[in-house]
């Protein structure tokens, strides 16, 4: 069944580089990757490099519709907070959005939801779009525990966003045993959870805003299994790490 692409929701591809590409590199990929893509229309393209080659990716993208977004944020715009990085700093270096609470920074870097939510606030303050992550561990999915988790995600990083706030985010669910492990969820389940995030949305704020939540799948996606997952009315598109680091592998994602 083709995609049931509400004009409310354009999809979106993010590629999460994660901590790959120097600025060469970043250039190098960007040469190869946007003849690739000129033609695509149908989605929003964004990639997020590491915080030294924002700069960079954001002047060699300049004229094309990709954006640049950053890969994390602080939730204060100055003080003494050695190695963070602000959203005022992020909206000067010309990011649009930012990846918030992506599973390695909850995994190792001991983000909680309550970080989470002041990042997301602060990101909604200075005009970023802050792509909040979600997902359960392979354990808490064996456990029959994904609902809790997810719900527990959504409320806690949500906390006390207006409905205005709300409008502006994308969501990514990010199943943590799907990711970098080559172990896709099939279309069905990650469709169940977004479903089950997107009902989430219509319970906490209306369902006019559910129904306008874009919500991205994110885990071991490939060109081999994007049309799949793009097929799913509830996928509105993708977050992509190792895939997309190669300019054609991630064209082709795009291209679905
Ligand atoms: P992966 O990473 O595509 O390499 O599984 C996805 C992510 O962490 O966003």
């Amino acid at each position: 069944m083709a995609n049931d692409v509400s004009p409310m929701r354009k999809p979106v591809i993010v590629g999460n580089w994660k901590l790959y590409k120097t600025q060469q590199e970043a250039r190098e990929f960007f040469a190869a990757f946007k003849p690739l893509v000129t033609a695509a229309k149908h989605c929003e393209i964004v990639v997020a490099p590491p915080f030294t080659a924002i700069a960079v990716c954001v002047e060699v993208v300049r004229g094309s519709s990709i954006g640049i977004a950053a890969q994390d944020v602080y939730w204060a715009n100055e003080g003494a907070f050695t190695g963070e990085v602000s959203p005022r700093m992020l909206i000067e270096a010309g990011c649009r959005a930012v990846i918030i609470a992506h599973s390695e920074r909850r995994q190792f870097f001991g983000e909680t939801d309550e970080s989470a939510n002041r990042k997301v606030k602060a990101a909604l303050a200075v005009g970023l779009t802050p792509i909040l992550c979600v997902g359960e561990t392979l354990g808490e999915r064996e456990a029959g525990s994904t609902k809790k988790i997810l719900e527990r995600q959504f409320r806690g990083s949500l906390a006390a966003l207006t409905p205005a706030e709300f409008s502006r985010i994308i969501m990514a669910y990010e199943p943590v045993w799907a990711i970098g492990t080559g172990r896709t969820a099939t279309p069905e389940v990650a469709a169940e959870a977004h479903k089950f995030l997107r009902d989430l949305a219509a319970g906490t704020f209306t369902a006019e805003y559910a129904a306008c939540l874009r919500i991205l799948y994110g885990g071991s996606v490939k060109p081999e299994n994007i049309k799949g997952l793009m097929a799913q009315a509830e996928i509105d598109g993708a977050l992509v790490g190792g895939a997309s680091l190669d300019p054609e592998h991630f064209a082709a994602i795009v291209n679905y």
